[in-house]
């Protein structure tokens, strides 16, 4: 029985070991809906049968969580990250066509680059930094002329449970004592992954509309503030002293690839679709720490 207390669907979920795909199969399972969700070790997409194999299987929708998501090693890892992050989307939105499967993808606010400064809409123009922002708008242009009826997601800065994220990487250094410098000159939404599998749910459930939705937390911040907020959280929890985090300018924390300076996406046209939307940061943050300390 779905919690939606509407249809049970049969859905396929790529990427299912992922930081997103792991939460997009736990929802989908306790939804009730019936998931095809091979691991990479059943289903290569590297391997251009695996399209062939995904257009053959009977399903309503593929959500699509598998990408090249390591944002400074595709600088030199170009065409890996092409192919998952380009080739792969566009085949997967042609079989999805021929199929007719309905498609959900995922993209970044890395297909934004310079210029902006206020929250960025769906229809402002791309402008990738990165090798990893550009793969993932050859992604996007991909499905889009594949003609398939599709859900194209742009999130930002995730985290979760379990598994390695930014929180995760903070708290580990923060108990081992390390001095924390953390970049405060570059602004984004961090966005806790269950929310977004949460409402990739809703969405495919209702399936109001085709197109490019921006899907993110609603709270704007650095990356030091995001740090500040981690901790601040696992202080709280545990009765323990907040660590000193020492903003620095991304000049001092050099990388790869060149990310925005603001990257904050306007989540209004999904919000308008009626949907619960996510809770506040901090409320997130509190859940991600109880995850992190039930590790420990
Ligand atoms: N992480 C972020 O901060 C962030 C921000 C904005 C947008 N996004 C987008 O959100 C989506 C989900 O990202 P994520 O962080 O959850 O990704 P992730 O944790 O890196 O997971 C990637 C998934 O792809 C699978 N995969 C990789 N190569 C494969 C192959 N050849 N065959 C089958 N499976 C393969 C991985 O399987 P294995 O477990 O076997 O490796 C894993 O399940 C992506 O589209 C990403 O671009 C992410």
């Amino acid at each position: 029985m779905c919690s939606s207390g509407s249809v049970t669907l049969k859905v396929i979920v790529l990427g299912g070991t992922g930081l997103l795909g792991t939460h997009l199969a736990r929802i989908g399972a306790a939804r009730g809906h019936d998931l095809i969700n091979p691991s990479r070790a059943e289903l290569d997409l590297r391997d251009y049968r695996s399209i062939q194999m995904i257009e053959a299987m009977d399903a309503a929708a593929c959500i699509n969580a598998v990408a090249y998501t390591q944002v400074d090693l595709a600088e030199t890892e170009q065409d890996e990250a092409q192919y998952l992050n380009a080739q792969l989307p566009t085949m997967l939105g042609s079989a999805c066509r021929r199929s007719g499967k309905r498609l959900v993808h995922y993209s970044t606010d890395f297909v934004f680059g310079v210029g902006f400064s206020s929250p960025i809409a769906e229809d402002a123009t791309p402008c990738p930094m990165s090798v990893y922002g550009r793969t993932k708008l050859d992604g996007e242009c991909g499905i889009a002329e594949s003609g398939c009826d599709a859900a194209i997601l742009r999130t930002s800065w995730l985290y979760g449970w379990p598994g390695a994220s930014f929180p995760r990487s903070i708290l580990n250094a923060a108990r081992a004592g390390k001095a924390l410098r953390v970049v405060d000159d570059q602004i984004g939404c961090p966005t806790y992954a269950p929310e977004v599998a949460r409402q990739t749910w809703d969405f495919v459930e209702a399936w109001p509309d085709d197109g490019v939705y921006h899907v993110t937390g609603l709270d704007p911040m650095s990356w030091c503030g995001f740090a500040r907020q981690v901790v601040g959280a696992f202080s709280a929890a545990t009765g323990t002293h907040t660590p000193e985090i020492t903003p620095i300018t991304t000049s001092e924390w050099p990388t790869p690839a060149v990310r925005p300076g603001y990257s904050v996406l306007d989540c209004k046209k999904f919000g308008e679709l009626g949907f619960a939307p996510p809770p506040p940061v901090q409320e997130c943050v509190a859940e991600f720490v109880s995850h992190y300390l039930a590790d420990l």
